[in-house]
């Protein structure tokens, strides 16, 4: 045990995404060939006009200083058109926060509106930083769980049977990490129809996939009827312009909680990276070209991948409809053993079997709410996916 480390931090486990992708590098250090489907990382560069918006800022000798505490006006304003053009939701410039990435907009938010016990509802399979941030943040979350059975989509009964006198907020991801799940504009009219008799319980509403969704519709929250004034949307560039190493994302939020969230930002970051948002403000001019080139890449591969799963007896799989990961169901192989007389009694027992014998990462799905699934993400070459998927057949078959 780490004896310094806080109770509160004690509260939480290292991140198990990173933690796979860290053991899988060690191994590759070490000459082992590992194919790493760990990472939710977009394996392409960032769009050469996106650099050349930060080189120019550089070159300028302009963007040298603090920036605003919120994130320099013109990038702000962007934001908010784009909110209006792409989503229909209508944030005002002072309504918008410019961030470390959206992980860092959720801790900004979670800081900001939770009371120690206070609730947040969060649908289940979920994106392992929600629930260690509600922790930090000496929040409780409150899991609907679902299954791949329902595409992982919580019923309007599960809904109404989470909120309680403490609920402060609701959070879910849609396109969703780790489902893939897009929730459609009739499910989210349901879930809004529910809310709409709890006028205090705050809707934060993760879009950070908008732009990988294969549907024909990305639904904002935020813009359906009576729920502009209570949802917090959250959205970044790391996914849809291949720019998490740039760290940059942001928040619309009602008024009062934007100006709780400036707080907490002037105090904590002071404000993001001056030549990272020049970058973001040049991917958001440019418009959403190179997105949707990236879309398509990830489509074929979504495509490519789901045929292979799919001749994995063992595994159930659905079709995600966005995002770029599976999420298949392991229910099959539980209880199986390999060569040695091993029993694999979880996913993690199954994530650290796949990478000793076929030597590929994923990631086990215990951290997102769901044991009884392993994600893959399908954010790499085709190659790569063709031949971690034949290895992880091979695997798998020879379990007993
Ligand atoms: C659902 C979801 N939200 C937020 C994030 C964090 O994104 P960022 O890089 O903007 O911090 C991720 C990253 O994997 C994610 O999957």
């Amino acid at each position: 045990m780490n004896k310094t480390e806080s109770n509160r931090l004690q509260k939480v486990e290292e991140s198990s995404t990173l933690a796979m992708a860290a053991l899988a590098r060690e191994y590759r250090s070490k000459g082992v060939d590992v194919i790493s489907l760990s990472l939710g990382e977009p394996d392409f560069k960032t769009p050469t006009h996106i650099c050349d918006g930060a080189k120019e800022a550089i070159d300028s000798g302009n963007y040298f200083s603090y920036p605003p505490v919120a994130g320099y006006s013109d990038l702000r304003e962007e934001i908010s058109r784009k909110f209006i053009e792409e989503n229909k939701l209508k944030y005002d410039p002072s309504q918008i926060i410019v961030s470390n990435g959206v992980k860092h907009s959720i801790t900004n938010v979670m800081f900001s509106i939770l009371n120690k016990g206070d609730e947040v509802i969060v649908f289940s399979p979920f994106w392992v930083s929600y629930s260690a941030i509600i922790t930090l943040a000496e929040g409780v979350p409150i899991y609907i769980n679902t299954s791949i059975s329902n595409d992982f989509k919580p019923s309007e009964d599960q809904l109404k049977s989470a909120i309680t006198k403490k609920t402060k907020a609701i959070i879910f991801s849609s396109p969703c990490n780790p489902t893939g799940t897009v929730f459609s504009r009739e499910d989210l009219n349901k879930y809004r129809d529910i809310l709409a008799d709890y006028p205090d319980i705050v809707i934060i509403s993760d879009e950070i996939y908008e732009h990988i969704n294969f549907t024909n519709e990305h639904c904002s929250f935020g813009s359906l009827d009576g729920m502009s004034d209570r949802t917090i949307t959250m959205n970044g560039f790391s996914k849809a312009f291949a720019m998490t190493g740039w760290r940059l994302g942001y928040i619309g939020a009602p008024k009062e909680i934007a100006k709780s969230i400036n707080k907490m930002q002037g105090q904590t970051t002071s404000a993001n990276c001056s030549i990272a948002q020049r970058a973001g403000y040049a991917a958001l001019r440019a418009g959403n070209e190179c997105a949707i080139e990236m879309k398509n890449s990830y489509l074929k591969r979504r495509d490519l991948v789901f045929d292979k799963l799919n001749k994995i007896s063992k595994l159930k799989v659905n079709l995600p409809e966005g995002a770029f990961y599976f999420f298949p169901e392991i229910d099959n192989i539980i209880g199986k053993k390999d060569k040695k007389g091993v029993e694999i009694k979880s996913s993690n027992d199954l994530a650290m079997y796949l990478l000793e014998d076929a030597k590929i990462s994923l990631v086990p799905g215990e951290d997102f709410g769901a044991p009884n699934c392993i994600r893959l993400s399908y954010a790499a070459s085709e190659s790569d996916l063709i031949e971690a998927c034949k290895r992880m057949n091979r695997s798998i078959q020879k379990l007993n």
